[in-house]
C-alpha cells in the first residue's frame, strides 16, 4: 500500500478531481465492464414452469429455446460466460440422484444448446447433487448424515458428463472435502485437460440462498440445513483455509459466496493468493436490491454501485443475476464501463 501524502488545505482540495464527469472517469480506481460478469441462468424441464420466479422479480426460468436466446443476448452484450442451473421435474429427484450424470438431464441439454448457438460463449456448470436429490442436499444423505467421499465420486461422474457436453468451466458448489483434486485428476485422465474449475471455495451457510432454492424447486424439499458442509458465517480464517486447500488441489479460479456481506473475504483472498477471484452476488442479494428498487425505495443506480464494490474488494468478476441488465446499461452509457 502506498503511503498517502496529503498536503495541508488548501494545497490539497480532494474535490478538484471530483468536479466533472470526465475528471471522475479519469481518476476512477476500478471499472466495471460487461467482461467482468458471469450470468447465472435457470433452465427448466417442467412444462409450464418457465417464467418469472416470484422471489426474484425480473429473473426467468427458461426453456431450452430461452437458454439459446440468452446465449445470443450474452454474446451481443459482451458477457463472456453463462452459468447454467437446472430446475428439474419432481419425479426425477431421487435419493440416489441418478439423474445428475444423465447426459439428457436439462443442465446437460442446456450446455449443448448454448454451445451450439454461440460456440465461444464460456459455459459454466453447477456441480452438486441438490437439483437431483429427493431431500434437497448437495450430497448423498444416509441416516441424516451427508456422505462426503461417496458424494465426491458422484460429483466426478456428473462433471465428466458435463465436460463431454462441452462445459468450459466446472463450478463445484457442493463443499464436500477433496472434490477439487478428484475433479482435476478425473479431467486430466479423461482427456479434458483444458476444462477449468471455478471452485465455490469460500461458500458460507447462508440464508441469502432462499430465492435460489425457490428457483430450482428445492425450497420445500430441503431436510434440515447445510451447516455440516457450508462454512459458518462467523469464520474468516476457515474461509481462507478452504481457498488455500482448493488452489492446492488444482482450482483455476476461486469464488466467495454470498457476495456483499462477505467483501472482507474477497479482499483477503485476493491479497493472499492473487488467483482469479470471483464473488457470487446471490439470489437473496438480488431480491433485496431489485425488491427495493421496485418498491421505489432505491434508485436503479444502486445496482452498478453494488457491483463496483466487488471490483474494489479485488474481485476479477462477479456472478450476478443483474448481468444482462447491467451490460446493456454499460453499453448505453457508452464508456464500455462504469
Ligand atoms: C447449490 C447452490 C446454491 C446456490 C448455487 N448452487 C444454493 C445452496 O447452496 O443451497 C445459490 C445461488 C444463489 O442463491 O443465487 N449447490
Amino acid at each position: 500500500m502506498a503511503t498517502p501524502i496529503i498536503a495541508p488545505f488548501p494545497a490539497t482540495r480532494l474535490r478538484r478531481l471530483r468536479r466533472t464527469e470526465n475528471l471522475r472517469a479519469l481518476t476512477a480506481e476500478v471499472h466495471l465492464t460487461a467482461a467482468d460478469l458471469i450470468w447465472p441462468i435457470f433452465v427448466t424441464e417442467v412444462d409450464g414452469a418457465e417464467g418469472e420466479i416470484p422471489s426474484m422479480p425480473g429473473v426467468q426460468r427458461l426453456t431450452l429455446d430461452g437458454a439459446r436466446r440468452a446465449a445470443q443476448q450474452a454474446a451481443e452484450l459482451g458477457i463472456p460466460a453463462v452459468c447454467i442451473f437446472p430446475h428439474t421435474a419432481a419425479e426425477l429427484r431421487t435419493e440416489g440422484c441418478e439423474r445428475a450424470w444423465d447426459e439428457n438431464n436439462i443442465a446437460n441439454r442446456a450446455i449443448r444448446a448454448v454451445k451450439e448457438t454461440v460456440p465461444d460463449l464460456a459455459v459454466m456448470t453447477d456441480i452438486a447433487l441438490d437439483p437431483y436429490n429427493a431431500n434437497g442436499h448437495d450430497g448423498f444423505v444416509v441416516n441424516g448424515e451427508i456422505l462426503n467421499d461417496e458424494t465426491v465420486e458422484a460429483l466426478v461422474r456428473m462433471a465428466l458428463v458435463q465436460a463431454e457436453c462441452g462445459a468450459d468451466i466446472l463450478g463445484p458448489s457442493d463443499m464436500m472435502d477433496g472434490r477439487i483434486g478428484a475433479l482435476r485428476s478425473a479431467m486430466e485422465t479423461a482427456g479434458h485437460k483444458d476444462v477449468a474449475i471455478l471452485s465455490y471455495a469460500a461458500k458460507f451457510a447462508s440464508s441469502f440462498y432462499g430465492p435460489f432454492r425457490d428457483a430450482v424447486g428445492a425450497a420445500g424439499r430441503l431436510v434440515g440445513d447445510k451447516k455440516t458442509y457450508q462454512i459458518n458465517p462467523a469464520n474468516r480464517e476457515e474461509a481462507i483455509r478452504c481457498v488455500a486447500r482448493d488452489l492446492a488441489e488444482g482450482a483455476d479460479m476461486v469464488m466467495v459466496k454470498p457476495g456483499m456481506p462477505y467483501l472482507d473475504i474477497c479482499r483477503a483472498v485476493r491479497d493472499q493468493f492473487g488467483a482469479p477471484t470471483f464473488a457470487y452476488q446471490v439470489s437473496g442479494e438480488y431480491a433485496m436490491i431489485e425488491g427495493a428498487i421496485r418498491a421505489g425505495w432505491l434508485k436503479r443506480d444502486v445496482v452498478v454501485e453494488s457491483l463496483l464494490s466487488f471490483r474494489r474488494a479485488g474481485c476479477d468478476g462477479v456472478l450476478t443475476y443483474f448481468a444482462p441488465q447491467v451490460a446493456e446499461w454499460l453499453h448505453r452509457a457508452g464508456r464500455g464501463g462504469a
